[in-house]
């Protein structure tokens, strides 16, 4: 979504209204320098920083009186699923969908809350950056279970409810890119592919099907930017919103690499 502003939350404010401000920083394009500006925004019950978006979209006018240009951010579910909406909310990347602006404020030094757009991916504008390294890097990594569908194969292989119950934990994955923001390692100049298509390589290693591709995965993660640029900082899992054992994750994906290392070896490959 991208600055609407036909909502509820373009309704003007009431006069009595308690506000906030919002610091929002913006960039006019890709190659644009940043600046900051900030509103005043109306303070309601249950409000989400997507709200506070919505407002500052209907009424893009600043503390100083200046009107500009509404404000860009993206946004899908609105229900912390499809990741899209992530950006860095008073210094801690996270999801503006279910950020909440009373527990913002409470843990504010003033009432102020503060946006940017994570650092990890190019700016397209404002607080929309372009994720498209992470999707490309499930490529790398063939993060899928590769089915013929043109006829019937029959049931699938059996799982136990414990290779079940461990994927399940990594199949919670939206793409978001937290994980990338806070990693150390994930710079926009290298080609670590970071924990979260790591993860999904382990993922789809552990599926009875999806371990056709295990050994296209393998020599994929030990190539350049794989498990063996992970510096185990260990931010990506402190992050992750959908608390996913990532570092336990990226452990496993490694002793698979080692197996496969030596396997290669006797092999004479
Ligand atoms: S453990 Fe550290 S270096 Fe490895 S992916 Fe996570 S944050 Fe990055
Ligand atoms: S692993 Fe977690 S933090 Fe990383 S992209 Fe997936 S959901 Fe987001
Ligand atoms: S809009 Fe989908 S996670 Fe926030």
């Amino acid at each position: 979504m991208i600055a609407p502003a036909d909502s509820k939350a373009s309704d003007a404010a009431s006069p009595a209204a308690k506000t906030f401000r919002v610091r929002i920083k913006r960039q006019d394009g890709a190659d644009q320098p940043s600046y900051w500006n900030t509103f005043e925004v109306p303070e309601r019950p249950a409000q989400n920083v997507i709200s506070v978006l919505q407002y500052v979209a209907a009424h893009p006018t600043t503390v100083e009186g200046e009107s500009v240009e509404p404000v860009v951010w993206e946004s899908g579910c609105l229900e912390e699923v499809c990741g899209s909406c992530t950006m860095i909310v008073n210094g801690r990347v996270r999801q503006s969908c279910s950020a909440l602006v009373p527990d913002l404020l409470e843990d504010a030094d003033e009432r102020l809350i503060s946006l940017e757009p994570m650092t990890k991916f190019p700016v397209v504008r404002d607080l929309f950056v372009d994720r498209q390294r992470m999707f490309d890097n499930l490529i790398r990594v063939k993060a899928w279970v590769p089915i013929d569908g043109t006829h019937d194969l029959g049931e699938g292989p059996q799982e136990t409810p414990e290779q079940q119950q461990e994927r399940y934990a990594i199949s919670r994955c939206m793409t978001c890119g937290c994980c990338l923001e806070a990693c150390p390692q994930f710079t926009a100049d290298n080609a670590f592919l970071g924990a979260q298509a790591i993860a999904q390589a382990y993922y789809f290693n552990q599926h009875e099907t999806g371990k056709k591709l295990k050994p296209e995965r393998l020599e994929a993660l030990a190539g350049p930017g794989g498990v063996g640029d992970c510096g185990n900082a260990q931010n990506c899992v402190k992050v992750c919103p959908k608390e996913i054992p990532l570092t336990e994750a990226i452990g496993k994906a490694g002793r698979q690499l080692t197996v496969h290392a030596v396997k290669k070896f006797f092999a004479g490959k």
